[in-house]
């Protein structure tokens, strides 16, 4: 469904992602590991077409469904993002504009979306999306502004926003990174859930090897801009035979004495 194909992308003329490649299918869930700097952000930002400071793919190409993404129009990207593709940003919580109550946010989305819809809908359609994300009590969500929320209900708010039109990829920027070790296990199987009940395929980044081992079907680390290592879960984490691999799995801190991998 999705199809990266020998991308370089480049900041002011400086390729800084080279020659990635990577092809997902439908109901896979992908992790882009590696260390800060190596290009993770960069590669699911391309994905959306919305690299930040200039940055361009300049050699290969990005196919969703068979289509070249690169050649979009705004119209097209309209009408793809937060519809077919989302994506979840590393803190949603700082994302969200501190003035908007969370219902103002999730209605002005939906109606974006959806040109019929009216006020009363959207709202309804808005604490459906937060109670399927478990978050008791949408009325009352919906009448809080941002600050009002503890981190972990914030990132559950944005991952409603996200799954409102359960879109076909989702894109997840480091969306536990910021949260406690309970909080991030309670988003991670939700995000899983997802994938089982829409059949969503996620490309999640993290720097936690041992979130990556938990959730995805396949790894992919990133070390300066380039694949220094992929393949299926069980093969990256039993029998790794990359040595910055290992050194990674190395780091996977242990939690209450149980390492995490
Ligand atoms: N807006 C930008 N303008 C110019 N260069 C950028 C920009 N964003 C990223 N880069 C370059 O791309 C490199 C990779 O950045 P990227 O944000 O993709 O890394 P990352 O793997 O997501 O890191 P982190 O784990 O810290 O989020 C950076 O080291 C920088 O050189
Ligand atoms: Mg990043």
């Amino acid at each position: 469904m999705l199809e990266i194909r020998d991308v370089t992308i480049s900041y002011h003329g400086m390729p800084t992602v080279t020659d990635f490649s990577l092809s997902l299918e439908q109901g896979q869930i992908f992790s882009l590991v590696g260390e800060s700097g190596s290009g993770k952000t960069t590669v699911i930002r391309a994905v959306l077409g919305l690299l930040a400071g200039g940055g361009k793919v300049t050699k290969g190409d990005i196919l969703f469904e068979g289509n070249s993404l690169l050649g979009n129009t705004s119209e097209q990207w309209r009408a793809l993002r937060g519809r077919d593709i989302s994506m979840i940003f590393q803190d949603s919580g700082a994302m969200m504009n501190p003035t908007k109550r969370i219902g103002s946010v999730f209605v002005e989305y939906i109606r974006t979306h959806e040109k019929n819809i009216s006020k009363k809908e959207a709202w309804n359609k808005g604490i459906m999306m937060l109670e399927r994300m478990r978050l008791a009590n949408g009325d009352n969500i919906m009448r809080s502004y941002p600050f009002q929320l503890s981190g972990g209900m914030r990132q559950r708010v944005g991952i409603a926003l996200a799954m409102t039109y359960q879109p076909k990829l989702l894109l997840a920027d480091e969306p536990t990174s910021a949260l406690d070790v309970t909080t991030q296990a309670q988003i991670v199987r939700q995000m899983m859930e997802l994938r089982d009940e829409y059949g969503t395929s996620i490309i999640m980044v993290t720097h936690n090897l041992g979130v990556a081992a938990y959730m995805s079907d396949y790894i992919v680390v990133m070390k300066d801009g380039k694949i220094e290592d992929e393949g299926n879960r069980d093969v990256m984490i039993m029998e790794p035979d990359n040595s910055y691999t290992k050194s990674l799995l190395a780091a996977v801190p242990s939690l209450g004495g149980v390492r995490y991998v």
